[in-house]
């Protein structure tokens, strides 16, 4: 790059290229490395025995202080001498087929994302691209730079999630409705039928049971439709406190001895507009999923709490918008759930349970419902560490 005069930027501090280069890679946000592979790997070998011999003769010899902290290490000098096993362990098959992968694409692997954990454990995303260099039929160096993704990857995530929801749940809105108007007709029939029946007429019970069957399809229908936000809402101006209090007693009477419910709320909210019945629903439904999650009792606790979406510990859904919020968590000290059942909770009919012990539309429910009032529903856990459902109402008054 040169200045409009024609003269070297650098030229005037006096840094030769070298210099320049390195002050460059020091500073930069992306992480630099490089590997020396000591002795060369001949490109001729198969890509098996050359995967082989990168793990052991791969050592990292040069890196900039970005990439330290991209894995947590106090500084550069502690990442330097590690081997290439430390970074993507072999036993991962997902980290052989990223260098399966480098060496198809002739050592010169660009945009490829990698799954490692830094030096705490944290799982990491990064976009790397790779060059190696060859010299006489051998790899003797691969150079290399990367960005930790962590942040884009749990946005995409979160959005993907979201999109299914939303789709999963037109489709079910949709069903539910025609259902609806169908059971409608198939209920008042079979009323009409059992008046019309003499006391003692052996169909009566027949009949009785097709009136049974079709409440029960009305109760389900119902669920879907709350899923599908196409339930009618009476939204009113509402502070969740009392409506954590007044559903408190209820949700005792739900829980067996050793299972206790404790109540931690915030003097100072601001009023929500939503349907208190349906909020009371949500509650309900939420205790019971963590009674459920304590076999051996434990404590639940329901907390208030008037936030902005900003406030450290809260990160804004890619769709949402900022402002104030209405936060009520139920948090449990019961089994938590690893990720792939956190991936599926809001999903209609997903259920851990056994068979007759839930149908899996406790929490499709819960999310129509607090989307359907302009919020959102989250959920942090980890097995063995309890769980936090937490829903956000947007402050309508203050
Ligand atoms: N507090 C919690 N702790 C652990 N797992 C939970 C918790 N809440 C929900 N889950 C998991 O999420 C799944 C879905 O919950 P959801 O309430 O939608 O359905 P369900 O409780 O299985 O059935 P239903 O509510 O219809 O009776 C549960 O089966 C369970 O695996
Ligand atoms: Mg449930």
């Amino acid at each position: 790059m040169t200045t409009a005069g024609g003269s070297p930027h650098a030229g005037s501090t006096g840094a030769t290229g070298e210099e320049r280069y390195r002050a460059f890679v020091e500073q930069s946000a992306e992480g630099v490395w490089c590997f020396e592979v000591d002795p060369p790997v001949p490109t001729e070998w198969p890509v098996e025995r050359q995967l082989e011999a990168f793990y052991e003769r791969s050592t990292l010899t040069e890196c900039n202080d970005a990439l330290a902290r991209m894995y947590k290490a106090e500084d550069r000098g502690q990442l330097l001498g590690a081997r290439l096993a430390d970074f993507l362990p072999a036993e991962n098959e997902a980290n052989l087929a990223y260098l399966r992968e480098f060496v198809a694409r002739d050592y010169r692997y660009m945009d490829a994302e990698s799954q490692e954990q830094d030096r705490l454990g944290g799982t990491h995303y990064y976009l790397n691209n790779l060059v190696g260099v060859v010299e006489h039929g051998a790899l003797v160096r691969v150079w290399g730079t990367q960005r930790d993704i962590t942040r884009i990857k749990e946005l995409e995530a979160q959005l993907s999630r979201s999109q299914r929801l939303e789709s999963l749940g037109m489709l079910a809105g949709s069903v539910a409705h025609d259902f609806n108007n169908l059971l409608g007709v198939i209920l008042s029939c079979s009323e009409l039928a059992l008046e019309a029946t003499a006391e003692g007429d052996p169909r009566r019970e027949d009949l009785e049971q097709v009136q049974e069957a079709g409440r029960r399809a009305t109760e389900l229908t119902r669920q879907l439709l709350a899923f599908g936000r196409q339930q009618p809402l009476r939204p009113s101006a509402l502070d969740l406190n009392e409506v954590v209090e007044g559903t408190a007693s209820i949700l005792r009477r739900l829980l067996p001895t050793g299972c206790e419910l404790v109540l931690d709320l915030s003097d100072r909210l601001g009023t929500v507009r939503a349907d208190k019945g349906q909020l009371e629903q949500v509650l309900m439904n939420l205790v019971v999923n963590a009674r459920d999650a304590m076999p051996n009792g434990g404590t639940i606790t329901v907390s208030t709490q008037d936030l902005a979406l900003h406030d450290a510990g809260v990160s804004a859904p890619v769709s949402s918008p900022s402002g104030r919020f209405v936060r009520v968590a139920v948090t449990d000290t019961g089994t938590g759930m690893d990720e792939a059942t956190q991936q599926r909770i809001f999903e209609p009919f997903f259920t851990t349970k056994e068979q007759g012990k839930g149908t899996g539309l406790g929490l499709a429910t819960a999310w129509g419902v607090i989307s359907q009032s302009g919020g959102h529903l989250r959920v942090s856990s980890a097995p063995g560490r309890g769980t936090t459902i937490q829903f956000l109402l947007p402050v309508a008054v203050d």
